[in-house]
């Protein structure tokens, strides 16, 4: 937990953020209108939120299930190792795969896990991200569908956190450092 005091300014808020996902909802379904199979993946633990709301405005027949990478630990800087702490509990050979990612910031953890997915043979590989932070990006990996394109901010909230805290935030914030 961080000593250093902070408040929390509202930078996207969770009316905008509904809107947005039903946006999205409509070009994902006309992607996936024609399957049965779609497993719905979330990153753990970032996702968590995002995905509940995407799975419930998408209205299509989906599989959820999770994968948990790690990139950052407790810094705020990302190192380049990303492990894979929790696999996939199902199988995704043979079946149309979402990714749903909170935020892609320098990309390693997307490339890795889009990466590892698409060498058990899925049928169609897609992405999703809330938050892209383009500025950040230190690989080649672009989210097919992106909520918000943003600069280079420390976010918080919808499943995003600051040192395990504020995850639970309906909306997403930006940390301000009171000193
Ligand atoms: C964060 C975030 C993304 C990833 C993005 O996850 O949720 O998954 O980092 O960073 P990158 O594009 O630089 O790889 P984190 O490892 O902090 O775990 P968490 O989801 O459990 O908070």
């Amino acid at each position: 937990m961080s000593e250093r005091p902070y408040v929390i300014d509202e930078m996207i808020s969770a009316k905008t953020i509904a809107a947005r996902i039903e946006e999205l909802c409509v070009s994902i379904r006309d992607e996936f209108h024609d399957t049965d199979q779609l497993v719905v993946v979330g990153l753990l633990r970032g996702s968590f939120v995002f995905i509940a709301d995407l799975v419930r405005e998408l209205d299509l027949p989906v599989e959820v299930d999770f994968l948990e990478a790690s990139s950052y630990g407790n810094s705020m800087e990302s190192s380049r190792e990303v492990r894979i702490l929790k696999d996939l509990r199902g199988r995704v050979e043979g079946r149309d795969v979402l990714i749903v990612e909170d935020i892609v910031d320098t990309g390693h953890t997307l490339k890795h896990v889009t990466g590892l997915l698409g060498s058990r043979n899925p049928g169609r590989l897609r992405t999703i991200a809330l938050l892209d932070k383009p500025s950040r990006r230190e690989t080649d990996v672009t989210a097919d569908w992106i909520g918000f394109s943003i600069p280079d901010e420390f976010v918080v909230g919808y499943g995003i956190d600051f040192a395990q805290r504020n995850r639970n935030l309906p909306y997403i914030g930006k940390v301000r450092f009171a000193d």
